[in-house]
């Protein structure tokens, strides 16, 4: 029975050990994550060593998990699909070895699942409703791009960063300045506290074409900013992750920085996506990924644009598992399965 087909997904391509169990196309049985974001704050950053290892101690119990909130037992499975690229290798290979390992013991496919596919296809868990061909703007700390997307596997690139993911120059900048790790949820919640016109920063040109985008001169500027006019004007010994409402006049000052520098970073996504929607007037756009979590730009994005826009809910924006086992049925669908031979890959283009 088609809409019995159990897919488990599996996810482990970065920092977020997760993994779900799909019924049909659109049921969630089970969705687990375990998030090691506390691992690797202090570092400020992804530990690639400290990512793998983790992901290999935490795949049984999260194995586990997923059945018992199923209500299900393995053998009920008929799919096991894992993100297989891009991502870190090593916590590639935990994944997609565990995938292949459960597939060859219970006797069922594998599929190898891209990741950017897997965030591009989040909308369609959340919005039954949304067809092919749509633009799709995915938004992460790892990527930065526009597709036109006119079915399964068709995916035209139309913009993309050429250096700085979004999520990452909001990452790096909320390093600098102390917010912590990740820094994009920080800067969201401190930026509806400050002025997004208090600071002015200019836009990239990018000679590659009107819908690439740069970010990495907008990270100096505001690096340059916060050091010789914002940080001396900050009281010593505050985290300023903590800095609330009533943080006072230098307080105000710290909000304005990153409510400014957050608009810049959300206008610099919006001005290249406005490029491309010229092109393609009737198509929706669908956004993904970390960032487009993000509320500031949900409203500007709403302010900005007609079209119907697709935002998800923010289990499936982030890294999840749900997004790959989708991803994995619809190949399965199709008669396409991926040969357990085929290894991970850390780059991979779609
Ligand atoms: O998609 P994702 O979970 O993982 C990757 O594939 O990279 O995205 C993580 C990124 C991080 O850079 C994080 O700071 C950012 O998404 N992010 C946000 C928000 N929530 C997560 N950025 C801005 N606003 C948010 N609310
Ligand atoms: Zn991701």
């Amino acid at each position: 029975m088609l809409n019995d087909f159990i897919t488990l997904g599996i996810e482990t391509s970065c920092d977020e050990t997760a993994m779900a169990l799909l019924r049909g196309d659109r049921e969630i049985l089970a969705h687990a994550l375990f998030s090691q974001i506390a691992l690797h704050e202090r570092f400020g950053g992804v530990v690639p060593e400290v990512a793998s290892r983790a992901h290999l101690e935490k795949s049984f119990p999260l194995l586990e998990a997923v059945f018992s909130q199923a209500g299900i037992v393995p053998r009920q499975v008929d799919a096991v699909a894992a993100t297989h690229a891009p991502g870190l290798i090593g916590c590639l290979l935990v994944g997609t070895t565990l995938a292949k390992s459960l597939a060859l013991a219970w006797n069922k496919p594998y599929i190898g699942v891209n990741h950017i596919e897997g965030h591009i296809h989040a909308a369609f868990l959340d919005h039954p409703e949304l067809t092919y061909p749509f633009l799709c703007l995915t938004i992460s700390g790892g990527h930065t791009a526009i597709y036109h997307v006119t079915g399964l596997g068709q995916y035209t690139l139309l913009g993309q960063t050429v250096d700085d993911a979004a999520g990452e120059v909001l990452d790096k900048i909320a390093r600098l300045i102390g917010l912590g790790y990740p820094g994009g949820p920080i800067i969201d919640r401190l930026a509806t506290l400050g002025n997004p016109k208090a600071f002015a920063f200019s836009r990239s040109h990018v000679k590659r074409g009107p819908a690439y985008m740069s970010f990495s001169g907008l990270k100096t500027a505001a690096r340059r900013l916060w050091e010789t006019e914002i940080a001396a004007t900050q009281a010593p010994g505050i985290p300023l992750s903590t800095c609330g409402r009533g943080a006072g006049e230098r307080g105000q000052t710290m909000h304005d920085f990153i409510a400014s520098f957050q608009h810049a970073v959300i206008d610099e996504l919006l001005a290249k996506l406005a490029v491309v929607v010229r092109d393609y007037p009737n198509e929706a756009v669908v956004f993904s990924g970390g960032v487009s979590v993000n509320s500031y730009l949900r409203a500007l994005a709403k302010s900005r644009l007609s079209m119907p826009l697709y935002f998800s809910s923010p289990r499936y924006c982030t890294d999840n598992a749900a997004m790959i086992a989708y991803v994995g049925r619809q190949y399965v669908k199709r008669g396409q399965t991926t040969p357990l031979a085929v290894a991970p890959q850390a780059r991979a283009v779609l």
